[in-house]
């Protein structure tokens, strides 16, 4: 009883001292759960010091934003700049809280669109020295008391970096908020948990100086839990149990991704491309089994869970050390300390990230084992080197960015080249199961109607084959399309849907639509024309004020040549034959005897019309493709405005901005 009184006493203290304590709101918005894992060791950090709490952005109200003391966010950024799907309202709501007069209604707001509006350089108030009174002119906007510092996620892959976390912190800026800390971007290629790290602690210093709390010695044991929630390996530290069941792979899917995941089946695939074309491009179809969280609108994406190529699985397999069967079912554990009132005690716990499952399951289904290793995984593997001269020249790689930088773009190289290229290697697997990174999602834009194929949900993929170090290496296959590629009809395809920020047709369809997608980049127009046609078939003609009748339709597509690579030829030709698409123009990129052209090259000879369907009649542009592409395209419709508006640069370029704010210019994108 005695002890009890203790902890309800100290309990109470506790209560008090952390009543008195500076608050501290850690915001993440996740596509992975990797920045819910990096906001949630932040918090470990800043526990030490201020009453911290984390939350996903979709469960926090905004309207607390003004009130905030201490406001930290972790975010990623999904595709070409929009944010995760979880962060899509706090972004409206940051927008709204910038331009209150100025929402759009109903239809999400385009990331695109966010960043060419993110405050400029000058409008940016800069980091601020670390401010102790916490009194600023409530003239400076509504979130002057809020100090604040981003730390954004992503890959340089992708084309615009970071982009959602740049307009977070510029927003907050611009909304008057004081930044403590410079935002850091962390790059998943290179270097990510360290850039995490650095900020983390430059962030948690400063903020005990501006709020005068913690002296050295707190900070020093605050930064140091860093490592402690850190999940480096050590052989004592991990262990394999046996256990007796798997869960479903969809149900483990949705726990490890913390999204539901549901089972598709495959029931027909379509290879695009003639016989004789170097490069492949299925349509594949896939069965929804009805379920209603697969309902889409054209536009939107499905998000496809991949399985690795068994041959690779096997090779891992055969290179590890003191491991259980490979299809025997197993949990991952890890050595944790735990402080209860009457002292510390290690128990294990089961590692969240993976399931349980087989050793071959886990390879197969829920670990990256293509994606060159990581700088740090380097540096593990080296200790499970048996020759001195394999374990020397990893640890070299490990420490020399260069060397290591060259290796990784030379190479590419996936897990089983490594083990071929440092032959003595035997790994531990509770090294590779807690440290690979997660297979992820591959993302595709959906190519069917819902109206036109209700139940199912299509998809155009381009099967990704090619060769390491510049062309004379190795084949390197993309996981995901080689697997859609060879599964058999009838496989389960574990998918969610993405609902797309903003690319969706109009909901006034008198209005004309120019859609430009070469190669794949025609996949979500084949959902726009089969909803068309349906919709045409369905429906009597439309009416908006004066405007009667179907807003005309008119498609860019590029190819290389007409008789090997023009998909849905046919189904062009018959919608073209029926009006549902009132222009099908075709660029050929090799044509024999034919002069190269790109599809800007149509837009250019089409411009008058394009002018016409888009600045006269308020139509809308679609773009969809490879970003080097989109960025040709956009630059000649700059063009296309300067000559038939009359207009300079400038005054196209902030026509062109105007066009993105009233969502009239939809990019999807991909790097
Ligand atoms: P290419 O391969 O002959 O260069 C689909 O991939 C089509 O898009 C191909 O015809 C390809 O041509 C073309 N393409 C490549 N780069 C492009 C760009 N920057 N703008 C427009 N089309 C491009």
């Amino acid at each position: 009883r005695e002890l009890a009184r203790a902890v309800k006493f100290s309990a109470k203290l506790m209560g008090k001292a952390l009543a008195r304590r500076v608050k501290c709101t850690i915001l993440y918005a996740t596509e992975t759960g990797k920045s819910e894992r990096f906001a949630r060791s932040l918090c470990e950090i800043f526990k030490h010091a201020f009453d911290a709490k984390v939350l996903n952005m979709e469960e926090y109200d905004p309207i607390y934003l003004e009130h905030e003391q201490l406001l930290l966010v972790v975010t990623s950024t999904f595709g070409n700049g929009d944010p995760p799907e979880n962060g899509e309202a706090f972004a409206k709501s940051l927008h709204e809280m910038k331009t209150p007069h100025n929402t759009q209604n109903g239809e999400p707001l385009s990331m695109s669109y966010f960043k060419m509006s993110t405050p400029s350089e000058s409008d940016d108030k800069g980091d601020t020295s670390p401010d102790t009174t916490g009194n600023l002119d409530a003239d400076d906007g509504p979130l002057a008391n809020v100090h604040y510092s981003v730390f954004g996620l992503g890959s340089r892959a992708y084309p615009n970096f970071c982009a959602f976390a740049h307009f977070v912190d510029n927003m907050i800026n611009s909304l008057g908020g004081m930044r403590i800390n410079k935002m850091m971007e962390g790059d998943e290629l290179c270097g990510q948990e360290e850039s995490f790290r650095q900020w983390a602690e430059e962030t948690f210093k400063t903020a005990c100086e501006t709020f005068c709390v913690g002296d050295d010695s707190s900070i020093s044991e605050a930064t140091s839990s860093l490592s402690k929630t850190d999940f480096t390996w050590s052989p004592g530290k991990f262990r394999l149990t046996p256990a007796d069941k798997e869960p479903k792979i969809t149900e483990a899917l949705s726990k490890v991704h913390n999204k539901t995941v549901l089972p598709c089946k495959l029931i027909e695939r379509t290879q695009l491309q003639s016989q004789n074309s170097s490069r492949q491009t299925i349509l594949i179809k896939l069965d929804t089994y009805g379920a209603s969280e697969l309902a889409y609108v054209p536009g939107d994406h499905v998000a496809i869970f991949p399985k690795n190529s068994p041959d690779m699985v096997e090779s891992i397999l055969a290179r590890l050390h003191n491991a259980p069967p490979a299809d025997q079912i197993i949990k991952t554990e890890i050595l944790q300390e735990k402080s209860t009132p009457l002292g510390s005690s290690k128990i294990w716990e089961q590692v969240e990230k993976i399931p349980i499952c087989s050793l071959r399951t886990a390879f197969s289904r829920y670990l990256d084992i293509t994606t060159p290793p990581s700088i740090n995984m380097l540096k593990q593997l080296a200790s499970q080197a048996t020759w001195e001269s394999d374990k020397d020249r990893l640890e070299n790689l490990a420490n020399d960015i260069h060397a290591y930088e060259d290796w990784k773009h030379e190479r590419n190289p996936n897990l089983v080249e490594v083990f071929e290229e440092f032959p003595s290697l035997r790994v531990n697997p509770t090294l590779l199961m807690t440290q690979l990174p997660l297979l992820q999602q591959r993302f595709y834009s959906i190519s069917s109607s819902p109206k036109a194929y209700p139940g199912e949900i299509h998809a155009t993929v381009a099967v990704v084959k090619y060769n390491t170090m510049g062309g004379v290496g190795p084949v390197h296959e993309g996981v995901c399309s080689s697997w859609l590629n060879k599964c058999d009809i009838g496989e389960t395809i574990p998918c969610v849907v993405r609902m797309a920020p903003s690319f969706h047709l109009p909901d006034d369809s008198t209005l004309p639509v120019v859609m430009v997608g070469p190669g794949t980049g025609i996949a979500p127009f084949r959902s726009f024309w089969q909803q068309r046609k349906i919709e045409r078939e369905m429906l009597p003609p439309p009416t908006h004020g004066e405007k009667q009748g179907w807003g005309e339709m008119s498609l860019y597509f590029g190819c290389r040549q007409s008789t090997v690579d023009h998909i849905y030829e046919s189904e062009l030709n018959a919608c073209a034959k029926e009006g549902v698409l009132s222009q099908v123009n075709v660029a050929l990129s090799r044509e024999p005897g034919k002069k190269k052209e790109y599809v800007q090259d149509l837009l250019k000879k089409n411009s008058q019309q394009i002018f016409e369907s888009i600045m006269k009649k308020g139509g809308h542009f679609f773009v969809c493709g490879d970003v080097g592409m989109a960025s040709d395209v956009t630059t000649t419709l700059s063009k296309i405005i300067q000559e038939h508006g009359k207009m300079t640069s400038e005054q196209a370029q902030s026509y062109l901005l105007k066009l993105r704010e009233s969502n009239r210019f939809h990019e999807d994108i991909f790097g």
